[in-house]
């Protein structure tokens, strides 16, 4: 039965006419979300969240992966409120800052420096134009596919696009080596750096893995050729490993990139170098407004507390893998294979012979009617705040779907 949604409508409505598109980028209500999701959320916490219909949620999708403990985490939220009421965005910088790339250089094992901004796309962009500073060349190579923010060299929109915009811009497929040793030899000295997700996320397909020695040759050739390796790990970073996720693939990278779930929510985003990358760092223009946010800062320094103390990163190991094996066995047992792809704490299910995700969206669609919010083509999240018995209340209603999609199928 499809959940109540007309307030979700009604503000949709309003939105139209003073919002283009109503609702944009991918938070848009485009095809292929299930016509249960609403438009409008109203509240959130711990691992749930409310619509402004009043619908109660159990949420995979954490906020795009900016929930990491959980909606409203009563001791992110004290430190975050007790820095409130000191001031959030004032003239300079506070001390929360200087502790929290002090806790940041600490944690991030190869780091000796880190800049601050808002959102991941500020600082994937940023660390572009350092790598290209630091090298005096151009060209930058990316995965195929891989998402690194909203700006014009790397969007995955159209427009108001020139060709200028991605004229220094390569690709190569995830985990073809001999597609990037092509790049190399192409485009030799050129080469400023190379920008990779720590495995491939990308939207609307499985997640891949690094294959064995991916990293390594990776690694290696860029230090050989003085090429900056840049690590995006916004989407992954603190989910996978407390010292960001090259620490769970085992490689080095020269900058990284974090957001999400470093604040727990409070926009932040943070770009850390090795000390080489110091000088080009300071000459690349980097401000923003309210990017010195205290607020933001002190909700970041307790997360990064929180983490290790809590063993985040191994809880959503365990949950992820509860939900996955829980949800593989109940498909199977309908005669509806499905594997998990991707690491257990972020996973993206995929249905066989299921290339247009048709099965996919019949199957979240399903789970939309039971109160399940699992997103039919972005990877799902895991947080802090989901626990055994939230797992395995999601698996009997996601049981309850795969039944009704083995009947209907008959
Ligand atoms: C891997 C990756 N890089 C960069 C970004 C851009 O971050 P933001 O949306 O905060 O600009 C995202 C956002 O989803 C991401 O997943």
């Amino acid at each position: 039965m499809k959940r109540e949604r007309s307030r979700s409508e009604e503000l949709f409505l309003r939105a139209a006419k003073v919002v283009p598109g109503g609702i944009y980028g991918h938070l848009a209500p485009a095809g292929g979300l299930p016509g249960s999701f609403p438009n409008y959320a109203a509240s959130g916490k711990g691992c749930r969240f409310m619509d402004v219909d009043g619908n109660e949620w159990l949420d995979f999708l954490c906020g795009y992966g900016s929930s990491l403990f959980g909606f409203g985490d009563p001791e992110i939220e004290e430190a975050a409120e007790r820095q409130r009421r000191e001031g959030a965005v004032l003239n300079q910088p506070t001390e929360r800052m200087v502790e929290l790339a002090e806790a940041l250089t600490e944690r991030i094992d190869f780091a000796q420096w880190a800049v601050f901004a808002k959102n991941g796309s500020d600082v994937t962009t940023w660390a572009t134009r350092v790598a290209r500073e630091h090298t005096g060349r151009s060209i930058v190579l990316k995965a195929k596919g891989a998402y690194h923010g909203v700006d014009a060299w790397c969007d995955p929109g159209f427009g108001g696009r020139i060709p200028e915009d991605r004229a220094a811009i390569r690709e190569f497929a995830w985990n073809d080596l001999d597609g990037f040793h092509s790049l190399l030899k192409e485009c030799g000295e050129e080469i400023a750096a190379v920008i990779l997700t720590p495995y491939h996320h990308a939207a609307f397909g499985a997640s891949e893995m690094p294959a064995d020695g991916f990293w390594e040759e990776v690694e290696s050739a860029c230090r050989s050729r003085g090429i900056a390796l840049i690590l995006d790990d916004v989407r992954a970073g603190f989910r996978l490993h407390d010292g960001g996720s090259h620490r769970a693939f085992g490689f080095t990278p020269d900058l990284s990139c974090y957001s999400k779930a470093l604040g727990n929510g409070y926009a932040i985003s943070a770009c850390l170098g090795r000390e080489e990358f110091r000088r080009a760092a300071r000459e690349v223009f980097l401000t923003g407004s309210c990017w010195n946010d205290a607020v933001a800062m002190a909700a970041a320094l307790k997360c990064l507390e929180l983490g290790p103390d809590r063993g985040v990163v191994e809880k959503l190991d365990q949950l992820g893998r509860r939900l996955g094996s829980g949800l593989e066995e109940h498909a199977s047992k309908h005669g509806l294979p499905l594997t998990m792809t991707g690491p257990p704490a972020m996973p993206f299910p995929c249905f066989e012979e299921d290339e247009n995700l048709y099965s996919m969206q019949r199957f979240c669609e399903s789970c939309a009617e039971k109160g399940l919010f699992f997103h039919p083509h972005h990877n799902w999240f895991l947080c802090g705040a989901h626990d055994e018995a939230a797992i395995d209340e999601a698996l009997v209603a996601a049981e309850a779907a795969l039944a009704e999609m083995a009947r209907e199928n008959d």
